[in-house]
């Protein structure tokens, strides 16, 4: 069976390098890996990490490019690399446009898809956007759909899906990060928290958790990671962001360390409202490696990100999503994941309960896997050979 993985940003790449490294192990698989690169740097550091190395590389980011344009690039390039390779199945993972695009342009081909993390819905086709309507697009053009847990096969069987496409699998993320967090702490982020005299080991929290090892010293600093990238939170609503975070970074007791998205629609508006402001740190986007390790340090994560929805609860590190809805209210429902949305006043008074009240910060800082048992991979690539 000849099994063509396609990915192209950095959250695609974590959540896929399980099941390439499934697929190579798997004898009568003949694995194919081609990344269009939409994201360039910031995928390189996975592929590095997971060691994969592709087989056909795409390289279609450019600066500033519109979904449009995105799109077009992957529709001309990728179709020869499926009438050359003529695999009997695509992979896709998750909801970028690289997603979408590949989904459509396999089944034009007639080769069966394969989605995993399959069946997540907001049920609102602007939040997030675009990624809401590309994994609906992949849906549909989808064979096998790998849904992670049970509301998001629910969610496909409520579309149509027949049970028999769909396979309950658990996220790979969970399969990623166990590996990742098993490596030793990176040097740089024992910098980072020597640097902002960040307290404990544990990060510093009110209280400890499962999972983040001992309980965090009253006297240190205590870590808020932040990310904010997504396309609906452009303009008003990330500056809106910026001003909270400037406001909680006034408390004097906190560190805030903000790794900042390359997208240029990130980057003007963070670096000028954050770029002077007494602690908060502006970093680079990390390398998934140190990103995990400094979650685990954390006291509070605040992110409009996806993947860290489902990492951070893996640590028992509360999450304050900045989105009005989510498409993990698995976590909400466990009670580690908060949505308060992109209002200042809201973040602020959210954040500051969390940090002043031990009580309140106990309720959340508790260790729950919601998403998988890192088994997930495994499951992925038997249900994809035993499908008929
Ligand atoms: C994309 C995905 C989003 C995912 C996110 C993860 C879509 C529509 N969005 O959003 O679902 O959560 O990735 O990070 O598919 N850039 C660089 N270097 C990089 C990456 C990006 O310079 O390594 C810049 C480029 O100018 C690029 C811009 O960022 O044009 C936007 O990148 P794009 O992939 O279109 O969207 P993201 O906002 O990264």
């Amino acid at each position: 069976m000849r099994i063509l993985s396609v990915f192209g940003t950095r959250p695609e790449a974590v959540k896929m390098a399980p099941v390439v490294q499934e697929l190579k192990r798997m004898p009568g698989v003949e694995s194919f890996v081609c990344v269009t690169a939409q994201h360039r740097e910031m995928l390189d550091q996975v592929l590095t990490l997971f060691d994969i190395q592709p087989d056909v590389d795409l390289d279609l980011m450019r600066a500033d490019q519109s979904l449009a344009e995105l799109s077009a690039r992957i529709f001309q390039d990728l179709d020869p690399v499926l009438t050359d390779l003529k695999p009997d199945w695509v992979l896709v993972q998750g909801d970028t446009t690289t997603v979408a695009i590949t989904s459509l342009l396999a089944y034009y081909r007639r080769i069966r898809v394969g989605h995993v993390e399959a069946g997540l819905r907001t049920h609102d086709k602007w939040q997030p956007f675009p990624e809401e309507i590309n994994r609906r697009v992949a849906g549909v053009a989808a064979d096998l759909h790998f849904a992670p847990t049970e509301w998001a096969r629910h969610n496909l069987l409520r579309e149509g899906v027949p049970d028999s496409a769909i396979a309950l699998t658990g996220n790979p993320v969970i399969d990623a990060l166990q590996v990742v967090a098993k490596q030793p702490q990176p040097e740089s982020v024992a910098q980072i928290i020597r640097q902002l005299g960040i307290g404990g080991s544990g990060g510093g929290g009110p209280v400890p958790s499962m999972g983040r090892g001992s309980p965090g010293s009253s006297t240190g600093q205590r870590l808020i990671m932040v990310t904010a990238h997504r396309r609906e939170n452009f303009g008003q609503p990330l500056e809106n962001i910026c001003a909270a975070l400037k406001e909680l970074a006034e408390r004097g007791d906190v560190e805030i360390v903000y790794p900042v998205h390359l997208n240029p629609n990130v980057q003007e508006p963070v670096k000028r409202l954050l770029g002077n402001v007494q602690h908060v740190t502006l970093l680079p986007p990390l390398d998934y490696l140190p990103m995990v390790h400094l979650i685990r340090r954390s006291t509070l994560v605040l992110t409009d990100s996806g993947g860290i929805q489902e990492e951070a609860p893996a640590f028992g590190i509360p999450v304050l999503v900045l989105r009005a809805v989510t498409e993990r209210p698995e976590g909400v429902k466990a009670g580690v994941l908060k949505l308060v949305g992109t209002d200042t006043r809201l973040i602020v008074r959210t954040a500051n309960r969390l940090l002043d009240n031990a009580g309140a910060y106990a309720k959340m800082a508790k260790a729950v896997n919601p998403f998988g048992d890192g088994q997930a991979a495994g499951r992925i690539v038997r249900s994809l050979l035993n499908f008929h």
